[in-house]
């Protein structure tokens, strides 16, 4: 039996075909067609203009500069993401503060949002901009949020790295607030292999991402530089990857879902594994299969289960841990905390690509519940012997 990963690629003939007009044409480098046509297509997808990038962390990156985050700034995120959300406001000489998650979604909490920039605004220091967080294919709830932030004038960027397909209220994540980033990275619903994309609302905005990603060479023969730029485009060779995958995204969002209730399904008599919450404003898509263990009822903790998984040459992880717990930020402030630490210390993240076999899937079931039924034939025998 082969290792069975959480989340790979899943490629199919119309990738193929766009990567290999771009050999046959020799368009291999950051300019071609298929980023035209992948820009373009993903324009006609979400509403919004797009730039091409070399990742997600690129498009976070470029878009906090052009909220005009800088060296002392704050800058706000959920506690509970992917280091990959803040590290870009530090590239930028900013300061990060961390705010918990709400258990409804996992995502940012807009009661303590609120009344954090509530307190700023009475210690007359509000922060510069909120990276908020749209987790495992979840949607945060978007309209107190960019509500709260409008009162209180602090920009807004959504980190949809991991919501590609994903909607709030009919509309897709990334397109709420004024800019979006998103991640085509290997393990991601698409991929490009690595990639990432802007959208913002304002077209000039976009086209000033796609002069800044390409060293922002001003225009004319002599390679004049009034701005600083960064080597950030993404290739013609995997915008063809990109152009094929969104032609079936949809699919791969079904495909998802049903991957994740397929488990619950299977697991709903598991009191005490529960598939993490599914708020009713959106479409989870469920990029990850991603569940809450309550060690105490289940009688078998997160650790076990994704050791025993291991043993099986299963992969799992447990869900990210809290930026207020990571050493690199040791001393930053967190609003909260408790929800994120719950989440990280319980939740575990099951194998959920979208072309795994059903034999595979029926695999990672029955070791689950394998380990969960010796955890309790074992906690019976300790108690029958004390009794
Ligand atoms: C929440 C989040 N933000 C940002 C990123 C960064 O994306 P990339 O890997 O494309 O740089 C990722 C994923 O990798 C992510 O999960």
């Amino acid at each position: 039996m082969s290792r069975l990963y959480l989340s790979v690629p899943h490629m199919g003939e119309g990738e193929l075909g766009y990567v290999t007009e771009a050999f046959s044409t020799n368009w291999l480098s950051t300019v071609g067609p298929n980023l035209e046509a992948f820009e373009a297509a993903f324009t006609a997808r979400m509403g919004l203009p797009s730039v091409a990038l070399a990742s997600g962390t690129a498009a976070i990156h470029l878009g906090l500069r052009l909220l005009g985050v800088g060296p002392g700034d704050e800058v706000i995120c959920p506690s509970l993401t992917f280091i990959a959300s803040v590290n870009p406001a530090l590239y930028l000489g900013a300061r990060p503060v961390f705010i918990d998650s709400t258990p409804d979604s996992w995502n940012l909490d807009p009661a303590l949002l609120d009344d954090f920039l509530s307190k700023r605004r009475r210690e007359g220091r509000v922060p510069r901009a909120l990276i908020v967080v749209h987790l495992y294919g979840q949607s945060a709830d978007m309209d107190p949020i960019l509500e709260t932030c409008a009162r209180h004038g602090v920009a807004v960027l959504e980190d949809a790295a991991e919501a590609v397909g994903t909607l709030y209220k009919g509309r897709p994540a990334g397109t709420l607030a004024p800019i979006g980033a998103y991640s085509f990275n290997g393990n991601k619903i698409i991929t490009t292999s690595g990639g990432g994309m802007l959208v913002a609302h304002d077209k000039a905005q976009v086209d000033l991402v796609r002069f800044w990603s390409q060293q922002a060479r001003d225009p004319g023969i002599a390679y004049e530089h009034t701005q600083m730029g960064y080597n950030y485009r993404m290739s013609n060779v995997l915008a063809g990857m990109g152009r094929g995958q969104l032609e079936v995204l949809d699919q791969r969002v079904a495909r998802r879902r049903a991957v994740a209730f397929a488990y619950a399904e299977a697991f709903k008599d598991l009191e005490g594994l529960s598939l993490m919450p599914q708020a009713s404003y959106g479409l989870h898509t469920n990029w990850l299969s991603t569940f809450s263990v309550d060690a105490a009822t289940l009688g078998t903790d997160r650790d076990a289960l994704i050791k025993a998984l291991a043993a099986e040459d299963i992969e799992s992880r447990p869900v990210w841990k809290p930026m207020h717990l990571q050493p690199l930020f040791a001393g930053v402030e967190c609003v909260g905390g408790a929800v994120a630490e719950r989440c990280f210390f319980n939740g575990i993240c099951l194998p959920s690509s979208t072309n795994m076999r059903d034999d595979d899937q029926a695999r990672v079931i029955e070791t689950v519940r394998r380990t969960v039924a010796r955890g309790r034939s074992r906690s019976r025998s300790v108690s029958d012997a004390s009794a």
